[in-house]
């Protein structure tokens, strides 16, 4: 199954992805394109490194449906078939989605349905749980919203700043991304994102 990974920033979770394809341990998904919508993104870079080919579509300056068609003209030239969202901060809207049922993932830095949106592990922190952690789920045209699919705690500590605590959801979405984009290419997940052999969903 070929991947498109949509990236805005930095893109360790792209990175998890990319060791994970540099282990054997990515098939049978395959990454075939990483798209950024932001021009100086990090990720562009990661992904070259790994000979994996790298395009920006820019949002600014342009509608949200003329973004959308460039992005999901870019994502089929390269026979693009799931989508993964790796810190990407545009919200796709229902038409986009609807192309794509069941075939968008995103990993998103809380325990959702739980501080969704922005500064997930500063909305944690405001809001002093002891408990906060990483959520891989099925992406529907709400914000962080969709069938959940994955989801790992980790505690938040009395001296936590959003740094930190945001450092230590990462390494749980790290460890959780490639586990799941192989195990949708592997067909081995519901669309209530459970862990199934041989769905026909
Ligand atoms: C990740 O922690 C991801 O969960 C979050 O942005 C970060 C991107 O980091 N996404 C969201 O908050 C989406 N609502 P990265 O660029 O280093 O992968």
């Amino acid at each position: 199954m070929k991947f498109g990974v949509l990236v805005s920033g930095t893109g360790t979770n792209l990175q998890a992805l990319l060791d994970a394809r540099a282990r054997g341990e990515l098939a049978p998904a395959e990454i075939a394109v990483v798209i950024s919508n932001v021009r100086d993104a990090p990720a562009l870079a990661r992904a070259t490194t790994a000979g994996v080919p790298a395009e920006v579509v820019e949002h600014r300056g342009f509608e949200r449906a003329e973004f959308e068609r460039r992005l999901g003209d870019a994502l089929a030239r390269h026979g693009v078939e799931a989508v993964v969202l790796a810190g990407f901060m545009r919200v796709l809207t229902a038409a986009f989605v609807a192309r794509h049922p069941l075939r968008i993932i995103n990993t998103h830095p809380s325990l959702l349905p739980a501080f969704p949106g922005l500064d997930a592990a500063a909305q944690a922190l405001a809001h002093g749980v002891k408990l906060t952690g990483a959520t891989i789920h099925f992406v529907d045209a709400s914000l962080d919203g969709g069938p959940i699919i994955a989801q790992a705690a980790v505690p938040v500590m009395d001296d936590d700043d959003a740094r930190t605590l945001h450092a230590r959801i990462q390494r749980e979405e790290h460890r959780l991304l490639p586990i799941i984009v192989r195990r949708l290419a592997a067909g081995q997940l519901s669309c209530q994102g459970r862990l199934v052999r041989g769905c026909a969903e």
